[in-house]
């Protein structure tokens, strides 16, 4: 997933921008979730600790769900439940952190995590790249100090391209 294989054609659609503090990662990720619907697919991508959680965080109540969210690293999927225009639509909340060989997701059911009836958050996508449908929104997050991240929005598939867009007119719009 490094940035020297992303196809150029798509580099316009590309969104990068700095985050000065967790709450405003939230922040983003809340608007983020305004613009989701079921059969969406993100990857967050990032070092430990660097804020895939946070942004998580904000997604889920973006989707209206007053749901806790905590880090699945040991359980794999954590299942929240959206509110508002999407009621009791399931987000699924997963890190691959634990996943050391590709075999290992054949037991886990992740292809039926995607298949359309909710959202997929995946953690740790490097994991399984070889398993991950080609069309999502990929979020790489890079450490740039204690509370400044870098965040780059890299949507595959027209789906995500327009979601990049929405979010775009919905965040940067003053
Ligand atoms: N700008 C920022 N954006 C996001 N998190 C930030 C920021 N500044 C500081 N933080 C802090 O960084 C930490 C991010 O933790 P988080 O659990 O979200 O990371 P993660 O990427 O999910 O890690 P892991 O790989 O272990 O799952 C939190 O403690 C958060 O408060
Ligand atoms: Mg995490």
């Amino acid at each position: 997933m490094s940035d020297q294989r992303l196809p150029a054609a798509q580099t316009a659609h590309e969104l990068d921008f700095i985050s000065h503090s967790a709450a405003q990662t939230e922040r983003v990720g809340q608007r983020l979730g305004e613009q989701l619907r079921p059969g969406d697919l993100l990857l967050l991508a990032g070092t430990f600790g660097v804020g895939k959680t946070q942004l998580v965080k904000g997604i889920v109540r973006g989707l209206g769900s007053d749901d806790l969210v905590t880090s699945p690293s040991f359980v794999l999927v954590n299942e929240y439940r959206a509110g508002r225009r999407w009621q009791q639509m399931p987000i699924y909340h997963v890190d691959l952190y634990r996943i050391a060989e590709e075999r290992e997701l054949a037991t886990i059911g992740l292809e039926e995590l995607w298949a359309g009836d909710g959202v997929c958050l995946i953690e740790w996508p490097e994991h399984a790249m070889a398993r991950l449908p080609a069309d999502h929104l990929a979020i790489y997050i890079q450490h740039l100090s204690e509370t400044k991240r870098r965040l780059r929005l890299v949507p595959r598939g027209q789906r995500y391209v327009e979601l990049v867009g929405a979010f775009k007119g919905t965040a940067f719009h003053g």
